[in-house]
């Protein structure tokens, strides 16, 4: 089989978690990477991985230029936040000076910062024709893959439909300064975090075979709150980090957020009956690794997931003292005590079965589920999350205050 040759743009943090992944995935390589300063970090990375093509990776200008190559047949964006509706216009102009089709876009989450932005995403996408992927690695976890089917087989099967999801992702903050710019990241750990959590409990609760319509959100009731980085010394050691322009305390999104979501099943013979989604997301956790849950919960059974138990553990005395790193798991807060390792992160965290279903689809001439378009249902949830949170009341995800909704 022919190898699809993907083409990144930005070349960060996830960018380089999805090259780790990469290699796990057959007939894929990495032809290209448009980030600004070049790459070189990531192309280096590709080459020592294996992943690169034959060529090497090649560094584009912008992504006008990757979209428009030969050499590139699928594209996942890997940018900043901010860079969505623009990077999307540079891949509508590029597509048209090609010769062969795109064979698909995939986009990290968020979709985009607002329900405008999303919607031009995916007008864009539209408009470009090739078939789309919105990376929610979590669907893709396999303990989450395994922990659903088991529950709806047995659990569900005998006992009855699930009725409760709740789903958590809390680190100590994010490793890049944009984060921490309301502006650029459209919030803060709602927008970051929230949106893994809102999807995955989305999908626990959705019976497997069935469309995502089957489930429609009827009503959000959140909270935001800034816990701990608006407060010394905290709000300090960002400007200490990120320089004399960061002023969290005097510019803050939020660094905690919860959620409940209530659903009203559409179809099927519970079609009526109301399920609940209960989510948080915080940059305020100080744990050994991250705080990252899941529960599905039904009449009769429950399903328990904490991804940071690996089942692998070391313990360093106060003897130990070496340099701070995530060489251990990813966010974490201490090399000494007993620490958590991961043992295969680009798989324990779903970005090989994610990256494996993407190019299998885009193979297939098909979008992936989820899609652009259910991106887009994600930041729906998120802006109601944060309407509810502003004015202190439960919102209706459809009402037209959602779609206006600019939370930064
Ligand atoms: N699935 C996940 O769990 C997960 C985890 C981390 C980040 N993300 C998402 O991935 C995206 C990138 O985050 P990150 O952690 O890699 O950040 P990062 O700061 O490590 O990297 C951002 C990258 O974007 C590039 N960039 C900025 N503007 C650009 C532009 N106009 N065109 C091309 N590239 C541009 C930068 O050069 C950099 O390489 C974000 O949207 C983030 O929300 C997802």
């Amino acid at each position: 089989m022919k190898a699809i040759r993907v083409g990144f743009v930005g070349g960060g943090f996830i960018a380089r978690f999805h090259l780790r992944s990469l290699v796990a995935v057959r007939d894929v390589c990495v032809a290209g990477v448009a980030s600004p300063g070049g790459g070189a970090e990531f192309i280096e990375l590709a080459a020592e991985l294996g992943v690169a093509a034959d060529g090497g990776v090649v560094a584009f200008g912008d992504a006008e230029e990757l979209a428009a190559s030969d050499a590139i047949d699928a594209i996942w964006i890997c940018a900043r936040n901010d860079t969505r509706v623009i990077v999307m216009k540079a891949i509508e102009r590029g597509v048209q000076r090609r010769s062969n089709p795109l064979r698909g876009i995939a986009v990290e989450k968020p979709l985009a910062r607002t329900m405008a932005e999303a919607e031009e995403v995916v007008r864009l996408a539209t408009s470009i024709g090739a078939p789309t992927a919105y990376l929610e690695d979590m669907l893709f976890a396999p303990s989450l893959a395994r922990g659903k089917e088991v529950a709806w087989r047995r659990g569900a099967g005998v006992a009855g439909r699930p009725y409760l999801a709740r789903a958590s992702e809390e680190h100590s903050g994010p490793h890049s300064k944009w984060f921490w710019q309301p502006e650029l990241a459209g919030g803060g750990a709602l927008i970051d975090m929230m949106c893994h959590s809102l999807e995955a409990a989305r999908w626990l609760l959705t019976e497997p075979g069935a469309a995502r319509s089957s489930l429609l959100p009827i009503a959000v009731s959140a909270t935001t709150a800034n816990l701990k980085w608006v407060h010394e010394p905290y709000a300090s050691q960002l400007t200490e980090r990120f320089g004399a322009d960061l002023d969290w305390a005097a510019h803050p999104s939020e660094d905690f957020a919860r959620a409940t979501v209530t659903w009203r099943v559409a179809e099927g013979p519970d079609a009526g009956r109301e399920v609940i989604s209960e989510t948080s997301s915080s940059w305020c956790y100080v744990g050994a690794g991250l705080r990252h849950e899941f529960q599905l919960l039904g009449p009769e059974y429950a399903l328990d997931i904490d991804m940071a138990r690996t089942g692998v553990e070391v313990f360093m005395s106060r003897n130990v003292v070496g340099e701070a790193g995530e060489d251990l798991v990813e966010k974490q807060n201490a090399e000494q005590g007993l620490m958590p390792i991961s043992p295969n992160e680009t798989a324990h965290y779903g970005y090989e079965a994610e990256n494996r279903a993407a190019l299998a689809s885009f193979r297939a001439g098909r979008a992936l589920k989820p899609d652009f378009a259910a991106g887009l249902e994600v930041t729906r949830l998120l802006m109601a999350s944060y309407l509810s949170a502003r004015e202190g009341r439960t919102v209706d995800p459809f009402e037209a205050a959602v779609s206006d909704l600019q939370p930064f």
